[in-house]
């Protein structure tokens, strides 16, 4: 087996900002209770003509950048998203076209806010099964064409954005890709859905009426469910590679909620200064919340080439996921 390392990220969000202060002037909420219960200050919003591949290309071409690569050298493109601009063709196809990548091929993935974590586990394997030298993992999502903006237990929380990391195989036996644990408990799948649009409840005039094309959410349910798996499969992918919570320069966690990310470093023993937070300015933007977040840390100096970086998810789904990285660059 090869071995697999990230060598570049791009990022990008739409530049319009929706603030707490304007969220209350659409339903009853404040911004004092909002940053309280969730820790968010604003979130970007795309404009009404700009779809969730048109995030994903800005991400795809700011790594390419990155990296100084043209698009052709990529093999492959996983766009995690849960909304795509339509079910098919694939974003991924529109971003394959978009950038000039003509000799990838290339799937979404819907895994919800661990959808990062799943694409970053899928690129590690397709590189470290040497069938792949260059794999772009895009995550993107514009949430606020799925919230409701009348529905005060959701608007608040969710906003749009994108990442895309570029994993490569690795001859540097020191850094690189180290473990993954991914999880699905079906069971949840009530508790936070879209139920509208697919095959079970088809697009009509009473599934319009009915608001079933938005984000239903049982959020108490999300929460207890997120607080005890993040604590779980954190402790346990590190304890079965021989480390402790010491051993992690940063957590850099999915930020679908400050408490929830609070809780699972309390548990874990890991200060709050070795925790990627940055809900604040971007809101829960489902699978781009990590690779915003890497970024963040990556510029400000605070994940360097050699440090231990864990990263976790819990999203729809249940979906559940960890991975445990050396970082590269
Ligand atoms: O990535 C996965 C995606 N989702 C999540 O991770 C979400 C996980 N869940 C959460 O983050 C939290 O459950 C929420 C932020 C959604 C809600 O926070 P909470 O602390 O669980 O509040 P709650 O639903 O228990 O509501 C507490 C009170 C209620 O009022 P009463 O019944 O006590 O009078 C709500 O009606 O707060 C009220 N409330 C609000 N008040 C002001 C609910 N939403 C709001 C709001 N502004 N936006």
């Amino acid at each position: 087996m090869g071995k697999a390392k990230i060598t570049a990220i791009g990022c990008y969000t739409p530049p319009r900002v929706l603030t707490n202060d304007d969220l209350a002037k659409m339903v009853d909420t404040n911004d004092k209770w909002i940053v309280e219960r969730t820790g968010i200050k604003e979130r970007h919003i795309a404009d009404a003509d700009v779809a969730t591949s048109d995030l994903a290309v800005e991400a795809a071409k700011a790594a390419l950048l990155m990296r100084g690569i043209p698009a052709s050298d990529v093999d492959a493109i996983i766009v995690c998203t849960v909304t795509p601009d339509m079910m098919f063709p694939a974003t991924a196809c529109l971003v394959q076209h978009r950038i000039g990548a003509v000799g990838a091929w290339g799937f979404d993935l819907i895994a919800a806010c661990s959808g990062f974590v799943y694409g970053l586990t899928t690129a590690a394997h397709l590189v470290a099964g040497n069938t792949h030298k260059k794999v772009l993992v895009i995550g993107a999502d514009t949430m606020s064409r799925i919230i409701n903006y009348k529905d005060r237990g959701t608007c608040i929380l969710f906003g749009d954005g994108a990442g895309a990391f570029l994993v490569e195989q690795c001859d540097d036996d020191e850094n690189g890709f180290i473990d993954f644990l991914n999880e699905i408990d079906g069971s949840g799948g009530e508790f936070l859905k879209m139920p509208a649009g697919g095959s079970r409840m088809p697009a009509s005039l009473e599934t319009v009426q009915q608001e079933m094309h938005y984000v239903h959410q049982d959020g108490g349910q999300v929460f207890k469910f997120a607080v005890r798996k993040m604590h779980e499969i954190c402790s346990t992918i590190l304890d079965r590679n021989g480390y402790t919570a010491d051993d992690i320069k940063l957590l850099i966690p999915h930020q679908a909620n400050r408490r929830i990310i609070w809780a699972t470093a309390e548990k874990l023993g890991i200060p709050l200064d070795r925790v990627v937070i940055n809900i604040d300015k971007y809101g829960n933007t489902t699978a781009a919340t990590i690779p915003l977040a890497t970024r963040d840390a990556v510029e400000s100096g605070r994940l360097k080439k050699g440090d231990l970086v864990l990263y976790a998810a819990v999203g729809a789904g249940f979906t559940v996921g960890a991975n445990l990285w050396r970082w590269s660059f």
